[in-house]
Formats: C-alpha cells, sequence, structure tokens
C-alpha cells in the first residue's frame, strides 16, 4: 500500500511551474497557505506559514487574510474554520483525513463518554469537530502534558482519540486517564526492532520520536515531541546524527535547518522505509493550485458546531497563552 505512493507526486517542471502560479494566486486574492510539517517539500517551500497542529491553529485564529488554504489533513482545517469561521477554508483534497481521526466516531464516543458523567474530556486536537463539541479541552502534542496538569490531580480525566499519547502523558504525570482506543496508523506502526537494530548501528545518534509512537519506541527515545519540538531539538542539541521515529515529511525542514546533520527515517519494516501519511500526501502540487484556482473544496461546518467545537479549542488556546507556550 505504501509503496503505490512513493513520490508519484513529483515531477519537478510540472511542481515549478505550479509554484508560480499559487505565488500568483496568494496575491490576487489575499490567501494565505498554511502548511504541516508532513506536507510533500514543494508545498512546504511555497507556505506562508509551516508548522504543528498547535502553531497552525493559533495563526488560523489569527489570520486577516481572506482566504486560508490548508494544506494538511481534514481535521486541521476544520479546525482552521472553527477557529476563524468568517474566512473561506479550503483543502486541497477532501480525503485527506486522519486515520487517528477516524478511530473515534462520533455515536461511539458520546456512548463512552455517557458512562463516565463524572469525567471531563481532554481530546487531542487529531479529532473531528464532533468528538470536539464533546470535550472540555483540546490539546495537542506541543501542549498536552500542561494542559493535563492545568487540572487538579484528582480530577477524573476521559483522554481520547490517541491512545499511545494519552499512555505517554500517564506516565509523565503520574495520573490514570482513562483512554480511547485510538491510533495514528503512521506512527503506531514503527517498528521497535528496527529502531534498536538502527541505534545498535548509529550509537552516536540519538533517537527523537512523536508521542504518537508506541510506548516501547518512546521508551527508547533520547527526545519525544511535537513536530515543532522534535524540529527545534535536531536543531539546537550538540548531536550530529538523529534517527527519526515520525514521518518523513519532517526530513525536509530538519535538513534545511540542520545541512550538517545527518538523519536517518524509521523504517516501518524491513521492506519499506515510506512511513508517509498516505493523507498528509493526498495534497498534490496541482491539487493545491486547482483547490486555489476555483477555491474549493470549502471547509463548510454548521454554526451550532462551531459554537459549541469553539469552546475547547479557545480554552487551550489560552492555557497555552498564560503558560508562554505560543505567543500572546
Ligand atoms: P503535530 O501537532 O506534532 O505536528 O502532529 C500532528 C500529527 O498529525 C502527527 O501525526
Ligand atoms: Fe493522522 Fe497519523 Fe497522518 Fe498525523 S500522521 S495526520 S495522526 S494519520
Amino acid at each position: 500500500m505504501k509503496k503505490d505512493n512513493e513520490r508519484k507526486y513529483f515531477n519537478f517542471a510540472a511542481d515549478l511551474k505550479y509554484a508560480k502560479m499559487i505565488e500568483k494566486l496568494k496575491k490576487e486574492k489575499n490567501a494565505i497557505l498554511l502548511a504541516h510539517y508532513y506536507q510533500i517539500p514543494e508545498i512546504q517551500d511555497i507556505a506562508d506559514y509551516i508548522g504543528d497542529s498547535l502553531g497552525l491553529s493559533q495563526i488560523a485564529s489569527e489570520t486577516k487574510s481572506e482566504l486560508i488554504v490548508f494544506a494538511g489533513v481534514h481535521f486541521m482545517a476544520e479546525t482552521a474554520k472553527i477557529l476563524n469561521p468568517k474566512t473561506k477554508v479550503i483543502l486541497p483534497d477532501l480525503e485527506a483525513g486522519c486515520s487517528l481521526a477516524d478511530s473515534c466516531p462520533a455515536d461511539e464516543f458520546k456512548i463512552f463518554k455517557e458512562k463516565y458523567p463524572d469525567h471531563i474530556v481532554i481530546s487531542y486536537i487529531n479529532c473531528t469537530a464532533e468528538i470536539k463539541t464533546m470535550s472540555d479541552v483540546i490539546c495537542t502534542s506541543g501542549n498536552a502534558v500542561q494542559i493535563v496538569e492545568s487540572f487538579p490531580k484528582e480530577q477524573k480525566i476521559i483522554f481520547a482519540p490517541d491512545k499511545n499519547l494519552g499512555a505517554y502523558i500517564n506516565g509523565l504525570t503520574g495520573r490514570n486517564m482513562l483512554l480511547w482506543d485510538g491510533t495514528c496508523e503512521v506512527h503506531d506502526i514503527l517498528s521497535t526492532e528496527a529502531i534498536i537494530n538502527l541505534k545498535v548501528a548509529n550509537i552516536d545518534a540519538k533517537l527523537v520520536a512523536h508521542p504518537e509512537c508506541k510506548s516501547a519506541v518512546l521508551e527508547l527515545a533520547d527526545f519525544v515531541g511535537s513536530t515543532t519540538a522534535m524540529l527545534k531539538f535536531t536543531r539546537t542539541d550538540k548531536a550530529r546524527r538523529f534517527i527519526i521515529a515520525s514521518e518523513t515529511g519532517l526530513l525536509h525542514q530538519m535538513k534545511k535547518e540542520s545541512p550538517d546533520k545527518d538523519f536517518i527515517i524509521v523504517p516501518t519494516d524491513e521492506t519499506c522505509s515510506c512511513n508517509d501519511c498516505l493523507y498528509m500526501k493526498k495534497n498534490t502540487m496541482e491539487k493545491l493550485y486547482l483547490s486555489m484556482k476555483n477555491e474549493t473544496p470549502e471547509i463548510i461546518l454548521s454554526d451550532e458546531t462551531i459554537e459549541k467545537a469553539k469552546i475547547p479549542i479557545i480554552r487551550m488556546l489560552e492555557i497555552s497563552r498564560k503558560l508562554n507556550l505560543i505567543k500572546k
């Protein structure tokens, strides 16, 4: 399945042509192009802002542009719409979903939540707008520990949808949050055996991992953090070589920011080292150009969903500002 996706989206001459047309459309339409670090390098290079989910949410909430073009996945574009409802938000491919968001269907989560009326709900931002409407506060990988710690120790908490991130936070904070059984199919399959082999073969390299990885992987890691945090770590740490347990797109910025350092991506198994998120990679330069030209596909949400889903996201941004995790 992974092999089908291998760089078939790459065509240098065509991408250069699209890059020029996209730049022109940005000016004509007063549009802002936001991109996640897992996007293809060509898209990252023409974005107005590249970031993790936390940074992207903040920019989406503050921009005065007339069109938000979201080069990321559906829940990210939805979050931008919730935070900036008067602005048109487009996503180059509506099928750019997320296995983690899909692992938490709203009807099943509602039944689960009703069983624990004395629990509050902290949801990872990788969930649908509907799950957000059922949440008390949202978190991202960039602020999850601090958001959980902002509640008293005795507070009962349901954490959804990522069980790996939830277990990691439980371990760090000594809490016992109830975890929804969801995972990211990209991070959850990273092979512990491959990591051990890589560590043995590269003893000078530090292992850097996203908290969506399994606990066995996180226990081996020298650093665990969001995409932005991993990028900062590889830029500022003294080590010259790093093993990266995350998605391949992140290596583009790592190499740009630290051209003198080496990065080794963790393979998913012994036959494939292409841990692309197939959802993130749905967006191509051609689709990006066409979506900007036609201003479709647009993210549409009901006013009621926007109003309800906004409350826990704003709460997250407020806590993050107070703790200086994002700029005021
Ligand atoms: P970050 O917020 O760390 O960028 O993670 C988003 C994501 O989808 C990781 O799989
Ligand atoms: Fe979702 Fe995983 Fe892809 Fe991130 S990498 S968008 S969590 S499927």
